[in-house]
C-alpha cells in the first residue's frame, strides 16, 4: 500500500514540475484562418453610405412620432430659459390619481435608479452618498424646504437633463417612468404632511409645452 502512494506521489510531482514549462509559444496550425480568427469589423463605425442609401440598421423612431403606449416627448430646452418655464409644466400623472399598483412600480423605479443617492427614504441619505465614495451632497428630498416647493415639471425637468453633479435619466427612464417617479416623490411629501406645491401663477398660458 506504502508502494502505490509513493510512485502516485512521485508521478503527480513529476507531472507538476512538467507542466510547469513555461506558456507555449508555438499556437499550431490554423487550418482555414479566416473562419478561426474572423476580420475585426467596427459596428456601426461606417454607417455614413448606408445611411445614404436610406438603411438603418439601428432603426430610429420616425419623426414626430410617438412610441405606443409612451407620452408625448418633452419640448422644453436644456437652458436657463427651459428650466424657469419647467415649472409651470404638470404632470401628466397626477399622484393622488395613481393606483396602488403604478405606486408600487414607481416606488420600485426609484428605488432602483435614485436610492442609491437620494436614499430609500428620500432624506438625501443613500449609500453611494454616506459611503463617502460621491462628492456632491444629493438633495433630501423629502425635508428639504426648496424640494418641497419645486413644482414636479422641475424635478422632471432635472432628471430629464441632470442637474450639476446628478446626471441626466433620459436614457435609462422613459418620459412616463420619469413623471411617475416625480409623482411618488410627491405622494411621499405629501404622506409626510408638506402641502403640494402651488404651480406659479401666470401658468396656464405658457404651460403645455
Ligand atoms: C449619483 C447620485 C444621484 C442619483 C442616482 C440621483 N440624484 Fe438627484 N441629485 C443628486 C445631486 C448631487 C443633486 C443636487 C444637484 C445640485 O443642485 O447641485 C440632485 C438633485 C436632485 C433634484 C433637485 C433638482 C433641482 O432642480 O434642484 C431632484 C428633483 C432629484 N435630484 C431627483 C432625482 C431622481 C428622481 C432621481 C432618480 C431618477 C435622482 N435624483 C437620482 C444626485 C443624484
Amino acid at each position: 500500500m506504502k508502494k502505490v502512494l509513493y510512485i502516485t506521489g512521485s508521478l503527480s510531482l513529476v507531472i507538476a514540475l512538467v507542466s510547469c514549462g513555461g506558456p507555449r509559444k508555438d499556437e499550431g496550425r490554423a487550418y482555414m484562418p479566416d473562419m478561426a480568427y474572423s476580420r475585426a469589423y467596427e459596428t456601426y463605425s461606417s454607417t455614413e453610405a448606408l445611411d445614404k442609401a436610406n438603411i438603418h440598421y439601428v432603426a430610429r423612431p420616425v419623426e414626430g412620432t410617438i412610441a405606443r403606449g409612451e407620452m408625448p416627448a418633452y419640448t422644453l430646452k436644456n437652458d436657463s430659459a427651459g428650466y424657469a418655464q419647467s415649472a409651470f409644466v404638470k404632470n401628466p400623472l397626477d399622484s393622488a390619481d395613481l393606483t396602488a399598483e403604478q405606486l408600487t412600480e414607481a416606488a420600485r423605479l426609484y428605488q432602483i435608479n435614485c436610492g442609491i443617492c437620494h436614499g430609500a427614504k428620500l432624506d438625501g441619505n443613500g449609500p453611494l452618498y454616506t459611503s463617502g465614495a460621491y462628492p456632491a451632497a444629493p438633495r433630501n428630498l423629502i425635508g428639504d424646504p426648496l424640494m418641497l416647493a419645486m413644482t414636479e415639471g422641475t424635478m422632471f425637468h432635472s432628471v430629464t437633463y441632470g442637474k450639476n453633479l446628478m446626471g441626466s435619466y433620459a436614457s435609462q427612464l422613459s418620459t412616463k417612468q420619469r413623471w411617475q417617479i416625480i409623482a411618488f416623490i410627491k405622494a411621499e411629501q405629501a404622506k409626510k404632511g408638506a402641502p403640494a406645491a402651488a404651480a406659479p401663477a401666470a401658468a396656464d398660458s405658457t404651460a403645455k409645452k
